[in-house]
């Protein structure tokens, strides 16, 4: 299918879900976590650094490899793609659904409201531990990563690591939203992290993948768009003409 084509079924379209995952941030410049050569993955195992017990084992490595992301991240801007989506929403109060799996925040910057950000937020810190009365009391907090000098305990990236619990009202919320939806985009994942693609197997519409290399939820699509996010969703949402 063509960018132009996925055009006509959006503009019948009620309502309409799209799941994106890194590709669609790949085109502002940031890695991918699967691609062969750019990915971040490909530098570094996932259980090395994205897991609780990762963190636990040597917190300085991995605080300082989440500082790197926040300061990549920091530097770039959404692209077409991710300002097509907030255009479209902002034309279309109601219709349109981002739920993402990035925790880069570029979908908000750009202006999609009520982003549902399956995996957090890359620029939130939380405790590692629940806090005690003693970690609340200081400010600013020393340290990297920054530590209660009480009791030690840690912050830690607000991102959700590896077999972790997505946050349940998000995951709710996308679910329904999948559910009641009569078009999903599935745009710039792998598919491969359960839960966020099993959403992809819960649509109540058809399910369009924007991928330029096959995925992993290539089975669950009515049609596949082989084109980047940023080149096809300008096309596929632009306004219908009079
Ligand atoms: N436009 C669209 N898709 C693209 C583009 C692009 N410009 N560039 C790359 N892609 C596709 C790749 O072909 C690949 O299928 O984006 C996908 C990226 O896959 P992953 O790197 O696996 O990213 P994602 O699916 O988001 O990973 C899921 O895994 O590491 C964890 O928590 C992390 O949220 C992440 C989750």
């Amino acid at each position: 299918m063509t960018p132009r084509s996925l055009r006509d079924w959006v503009q019948v379209a009620r309502r309409i879900v799209v799941l994106t995952g890194a590709g669609m941030s790949a085109e502002s410049g940031v890695p991918t976590f699967r691609d062969a050569q750019t990915g971040l993955w490909s530098k570094f195992r996932p259980e090395q650094l994205a897991t609780e017990q990762a963190f636990r084992a040597d917190p300085g490595l991995v605080w300082d490899w989440y500082e790197l992301r926040r300061q990549m991240i920091a530097r770039v801007e959404p692209n077409a793609g991710h300002l097509a989506l907030a255009a479209f929403a902002a034309r279309h109060p109601g219709r349109l659904t981002v739920v993402t799996q990035n925790v880069d925040g570029l979908h908000q910057r750009a202006g999609s409201p009520d982003v549902l950000a399956l995996h957090g937020n890359i620029f939130e810190d939380r405790w590692l531990d629940p806090a005690r009365p003693c970690c609340l009391a200081q400010t600013p907090l020393p340290g990297r990563p920054p530590r209660c000098a009480a009791c030690a305990n840690l912050r830690r990236p607000g991102v959700v690591w590896f077999g972790e619990a997505l946050p349940v009202q998000v995951l709710e919320q996308a679910e329904q939203a999948v559910r009641e939806c009569d078009l999903m985009l599935v745009v710039g994942t792998s598919g491969v992290v359960y839960p966020a693609a099993g959403l992809a197997r819960q649509a109540g519409g058809p399910v369009v993948i924007v991928n330029p290399q096959p995925s992993e939820l290539d089975d669950v699509a009515r049609a596949i768009v082989r084109s980047t996010a940023a080149h096809c969703l300008p096309v596929a949402l632009e306004p219908q003409s009079t």
